[in-house]
């Protein structure tokens, strides 16, 4: 338990993992008001939205208005998806502070997710990449299903390596190690991070777990305890890939800061404007929500 950081930056994907998958398109302002909502509860950093097909993806066509309705709050950070030049270029006109370059550990996923090879993206991603580096924008890699595939199954830790340094040979200056549908356990989520950090230094490697078998609070707990302090995770819950059949959300921020609050591991988050932040969003998409903590906490309020 020693290398357990003492503070944990969350990265919210809520209004982008957590609705890039909802059949019923939602409203921009929905989305706007869920990261000003955020950001008021202490958020640092939030993965707004994706410069993706919107044939492939129509929940996230709305990318401008999206982007351009944040009043953006200084010291927080706003994250967007770019799998391409294009979409990067699309992306310069809302000004992002980091892109994220997507990528798979498997090669099925990969075609499935972005329709190109592993090496294939490699070569989109490059220029992207360089591109935002010249205009002083923050780069993240995400590495999907790092331990498992929904089509090709266990995935071993040496993919996540050749992965690994194929992001680091592009100039990427963060990766997540992904386990996109939630399949992994404990020791393979740590088999995936110590392949990744090869490659990456513990401050340049992000967790970003899927809840669909209930391990992700687990991974998360996995991960910290090998030092990794930045975690991807969704208020209340929400989410899964649209490619990834079957797969629910990323673990709940809820959970995840009930949980380091609890090991007096700071966030800087307000746990009570979170939850509320949680209730409010599950309302919009006429659902409850999936954190277990927010849960707790609004049946203790009602006392
Ligand atoms: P493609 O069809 O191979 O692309 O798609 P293409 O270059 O051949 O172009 C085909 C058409 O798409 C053209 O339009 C392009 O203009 C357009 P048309 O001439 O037919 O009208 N196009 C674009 N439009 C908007 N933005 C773009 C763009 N690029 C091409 N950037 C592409 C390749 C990657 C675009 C496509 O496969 C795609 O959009 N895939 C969606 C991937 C996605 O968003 N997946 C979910 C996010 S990843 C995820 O959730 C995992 C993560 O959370 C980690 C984890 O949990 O694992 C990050
Ligand atoms: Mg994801």
């Amino acid at each position: 338990m020693n290398k357990l950081p003492t503070r944990v930056k969350i990265i919210d994907v809520g209004p982008r993992d957590g609705l890039q998958n909802e059949k019923q398109p939602v409203p921009a302002a929905v989305k706007i008001e869920l990261v000003h909502r955020l950001q008021a509860a202490g958020l640092k950093e939030i993965e707004v939205t994706s410069y993706v097909s919107p044939k492939w993806v129509p929940q996230m066509a709305d990318n401008h208005d999206v982007m351009q309705g944040v009043k953006r709050q200084p010291g927080v950070r706003y994250s967007v998806l770019t799998p391409n030049l294009k979409g990067f270029e699309a992306a310069l006109a809302d000004a992002p502070d980091e892109i994220v370059v997507f990528g798979a550990a498997s090669e099925a996923f990969s075609q499935k997710n972005i329709n190109c090879s592993i090496a294939e993206s490699i070569e989109r991603f490059a220029p992207v990449v360089a591109a935002a580096k010249a205009k002083g924008i923050a780069v993240r890699g995400a590495m999907s299903c790092t331990v498992g595939c929904p089509y090709e199954g266990e995935v071993p830790p040496s993919r996540v390596d050749y992965l690994a340094g194929l992001m680091k040979g592009i100039g990427v200056e963060h990766v997540g190690v992904a386990d996109t549908i939630g399949v992994g356990t404990p020791k393979k989520v740590q088999a995936a991070i110590e392949a990744t950090l090869k490659h990456f230094d513990i401050d340049h490697v992000s967790g970003h777990f899927h809840d669909t078998y209930g391990q992700a609070v687990a991974n998360t707990l996995a991960a910290l305890e090998m030092g990794v302090w930045h975690h991807d995770t969704s208020v209340a819950g929400l989410g899964g890939c649209p490619y990834a059949k079957g797969a629910t959300g990323n673990v709940a921020t809820e959970d995840v800061v009930y949980l380091l609050h609890g090991m007096g591991i700071d966030t800087g988050i307000d746990l009570d404007a979170l939850v509320d932040t949680g209730a409010w969003i599950s309302e919009q998409l006429g659902r409850s929500t999936n954190s277990r903590v927010a849960r707790a906490l609004i049946a203790k309020r009602k006392g």
